[in-house]
């Protein structure tokens, strides 16, 4: 993939992220392609959104919560995120950055940015994608990793449940602060997703 702002992209990327979190993102980035053409979403989208999805990941939790003292938090859970798990805001921080430093107009690639740590109700399939495809990219080697990376190749929703399933799991072992966010997201994709 190639865009008019890659260039723009990549130099502010290998400024802000380490080389390993560098190359996690071009890794998600191309996973999200893949998966996109697979299942009828813009590549390009996917391919902008997977790249910029960690641009705010090098912020200290002191970073991320100055960052939107002076912002309008246009997100659920601010106060208790802040409180319990700062080093989430790297989502919602991400989105801003797009949107104001890459001028990111496409709103289905800021959302995309801004929920794949915790996700929502209602995802589309471009943010459900760049949530799996950040959990499974190649670079990460968890247990299940790799067959879920094949689950996701041939069916995103099933890769998806999965995904959230580890993720809520892995909370709950490491007796960790479990984000409402994350609880909505469940309700939701249980409710209305996988019923059907
Ligand atoms: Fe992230
Ligand atoms: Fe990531």
């Amino acid at each position: 993939m190639n865009t008019d702002i890659d260039e723009e992209i990549f130099e502010y990327l290998s400024l802000h992220l380490n080389p390993k979190r560098l190359e996690h993102s071009y890794n998600v980035a191309n996973l999200a392609v893949l998966l996109a053409e697979k299942n009828g979403v813009n590549a390009l989208k996917a391919w902008l959104a997977g790249l910029l999805h960690d641009c705010a990941k090098s912020m200290t939790d002191k970073e991320l919560v100055k960052f939107f003292k002076n912002r309008k938090k246009n997100f659920k859970y601010f106060k208790e995120i802040s409180a319990n798990s700062p080093h989430l805001l790297h989502s919602f921080a991400g989105e801003i950055i797009a949107r104001e430093y890459f001028k990111i107009k496409d709103e289905s690639v800021l959302k995309a940015i801004k929920y794949h740590t915790l996700g929502r109700e209602n995802m589309s399939i471009l943010e459900r994608l760049i949530f799996v495809s950040d959990s499974i990219s190649h670079d990460r080697k968890w247990k299940h990793a790799g067959a879920l990376r094949e689950m996701a190749k041939e069916n995103l929703n099933k890769a998806f449940f999965e995904v959230l399933v580890q993720k809520i799991a892995y909370v709950i072992r490491n007796s960790g602060w479990l984000c409402p966010q994350t609880i909505d997201t469940w309700n939701w994709y249980v409710s209305n997703v996988k019923k059907n």
